[in-house]
């Protein structure tokens, strides 16, 4: 087995794996220390990967079935890898604000894969946001009124004609999502299917309000959610550099992609893995 060293990269989450070649076999006993470390730290990195489209997909079928994004076309003859690309003549990146990846399903993604094929000379870092911690540090009182609660997801406002995620970008062909989008309820406390922690979910990018409330009597609770499970001491932060990996829990993790590299490329490409119904 090689000799993985696991590094952390702030207090609240995420972690650098190094002694890996994500392009070779990797072993039974190499995945469940792979996995674990996605377990403990819910966002983990791996450099200098040199991998194929094959291989990404091979590495997330490790973890579960593959997703087909409802909106976003995938690469011609791997439409299980979605093209994450912003042009230097492109304003708007994508993902440029917190969300966790597919809530909007009845089954939102397990977690995403990463790939960086091009990034720009400054700028364009991710962050993403411990959701574990967001939840853990909320009041007794808060977390048992949550704990009752259900929330509304739905891509009608992200998918719509105005909504950020639908915006033509040069290299990504993006569909819009109609009125009759559905929309699925989702515990507003999580329980992580495999660690058993509790986890906050909801996200601004999909949560469109509480169920058995209007979206204005949802809007100030959610907007304190929001601020309160994004804040600077939950959240790490990576810098890109070419072939590396970014594989991130979207069970326990939201993230946001920085645009701040106007008139440079960005191309990534992201595996998506699918999971279960929340509860
Ligand atoms: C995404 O939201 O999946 C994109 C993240 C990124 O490009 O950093």
């Amino acid at each position: 087995m090689p000799h993985l060293e696991i590094q952390p990269i702030s207090g609240a989450l995420g972690a650098e794996i190094s002694g890996i070649d994500l392009s070779k076999d990797i072993s039974n006993e190499t995945f469940n220390a792979i996995h674990q470390a996605f377990l403990d730290h819910q966002v983990i990195f791996f450099r200098d990967q040199k991998i194929t489209h094959e291989q990404h997909k091979a590495f997330g079928r490790r973890f579960g079935s593959l997703n087909i994004h409802p909106y976003v076309k995938g690469m011609d003859g791997h439409p299980e890898i979605m093209p994450v690309i912003k042009e230097p003549t492109d304003r708007l990146n994508f993902g440029g604000g917190w969300h966790t990846d597919m809530s909007f399903l009845e089954e939102p993604a397990l977690g995403s894969i990463l790939y960086a094929r091009d990034v720009p000379a400054f700028g364009g870092d991710t962050l993403w946001a411990n959701q574990y911690l967001a939840y853990e540090t909320l009041s007794d009182g808060m977390k048992d009124m949550l704990g009752q609660l259900k929330a509304v997801h739905t891509a009608k406002g992200e998918y719509s004609e105005r909504g950020a995620s639908a915006q033509k970008r040069s290299s990504m062909d993006v569909q819009t999502a109609g009125d009759d989008a559905p929309s699925y309820e989702h515990p507003v406390v999580r329980t992580h299917p495999e660690t058993g922690r509790k986890a906050l979910y909801v996200n601004p990018a999909f949560t469109e309000k509480f169920v058995g409330m209007t979206r204005r009597e949802s809007l100030p609770l959610l907007k304190f959610l929001f601020d309160h499970c994004t804040q600077e001491g939950f959240t790490c932060r990576l810098r890109w550099t070419a072939d590396a990996i970014a594989f991130w829990d979207n069970r326990c993790v939201q993230h946001f992609a920085l645009n701040d590299y106007q008139g440079h490329r960005r191309h990534m490409e992201r595996v998506t893995i699918n999971g279960d119904k929340p509860f």
